[in-house]
């Protein structure tokens, strides 16, 4: 965890209102209701809720590849200056891969299995780079052994199926960062790994983020993971950001009830057995809709008026929680 600091810096990364809809017959269902997101360069945000909350939407829909029958129906995506909604498809590809990369839970489906690993980061560099042949092969080198890859010259030779899950989150990792990214985008790199390997890739992660810059958007259901790594977390919930503020607050003094209820479900370190405490009932569907606190009916603290208006967003500086009860 690190001390937050007291001015905040320009955003690299500003999501404002943000609203992703998909195709139901013939209305449009939002799934996406208004995110607010920013990274500042440099940083390391997490991204943080329960399965279906909208966490992949809003990171695909920021290098707009969101799936055909998703739509964003609104709201802004600020990257460096530029809103990135409504962009020319030939101006998003310039920027997608170059200064935003991602990596994502299975290596499997960024890598190519034909193309040993060297030459995929090889191609990758000459298409982003004007960098010549020797130079491209020490900078590979260079690479790999930055995201923990040893004997990088035999191992560049390797095709993805020849290598372990941790060792292709890594080869996929210097792939995206072979184009000197400014944002890295990590959703769920780790949760198809187990607990040593995955420790090893936020170790990485982080490494790769204190020697480039790179700002990281770090994406998992695991709160713990987050606190390793990150600066800054956002709790999403039913397509919301809930609650956002620096990593030591939300552990410290969380202002949401959701918030809460997650950290309780962190394993417990002391060895303590048991079954994995989760929070009981299901994130509200969005084929109807949303009346009041969308986590009214599984929250513990929840009022009539919770029920029966949506609650209003409570800020202090650098700490925002959308809750009746939070002030
Ligand atoms: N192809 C699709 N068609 C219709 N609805 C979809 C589709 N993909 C996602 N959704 C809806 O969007 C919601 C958010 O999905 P998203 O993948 O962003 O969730 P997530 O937070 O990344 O979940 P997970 O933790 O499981 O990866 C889902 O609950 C689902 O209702
Ligand atoms: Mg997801």
């Amino acid at each position: 965890m690190r001390q937050p600091q007291s001015v905040p810096p320009k955003p690299l990364l500003h999501i404002d209102g943000l609203r992703i809809a998909f195709k139901a017959g013939r209305q449009w269902r939002e799934v996406v209701r208004g995110v607010d997101l920013s990274v500042a360069p440099g940083e390391v945000v997490g991204l943080v809720g329960e399965s279906g909350s909208g966490k992949s939407l809003t990171a695909l829909s920021i290098l707009q590849v969101l799936p055909p029958e998703a739509r964003i129906a609104g709201g802004r995506i600020v990257f460096d200056g530029t809103n990135l909604v409504g962009l020319s498809r030939k101006a998003m590809n310039k920027r997608r891969g170059r200064d935003i990369a991602m990596i994502f839970q299975d290596p499997l489906t960024a890598l190519n299995p034909v193309i040993p690993v060297g030459r995929q980061i090889y191609d990758s560099l000459r298409t982003h780079q004007t960098i010549g042949h020797k130079a491209a092969l020490e900078r590979i080198q260079e690479l790999l052994e930055m995201v923990g890859i040893r004997h990088p010259r035999e191992r560049m030779r390797a095709y993805p199926h020849e290598l372990s899950g941790g060792m292709r989150q890594r080869v996929m990792t210097a792939l995206a960062i072979s184009s000197n990214p400014k944002l890295l985008i990590a959703d769920e790199p780790t949760t198809a790994l187990d607990v040593t390997v995955q420790a090893r890739v936020i170790g990485m992660l982080d490494r790769v983020r204190r020697d480039l810059g790179i700002a990281v958007l770090f994406i998992s259901h695991n709160l713990e993971l987050i606190a390793e790594i990150c600066d800054r977390v956002s709790v999403m919930y039913a397509g919301k950001v809930v609650e956002s503020s620096a990593v030591e607050t939300v552990f410290e003094t969380p202002r949401h009830p959701y918030t809460r209820q997650l950290l309780r479900c962190i394993p417990r370190l002391d060895g303590a057995s048991g079954p994995m405490p989760t929070i009981p009932g299901l994130p509200p569907r969005f084929d109807s809709e949303l009346v009041g606190c969308p986590f009214a009916p599984r929250c513990d603290e929840a009022s009539d008026r919770c029920r029966a208006a949506e609650p209003p967003a409570w800020r202090e500086p650098g700490h925002l929680a959308v809750c009746w009860e939070a002030a």
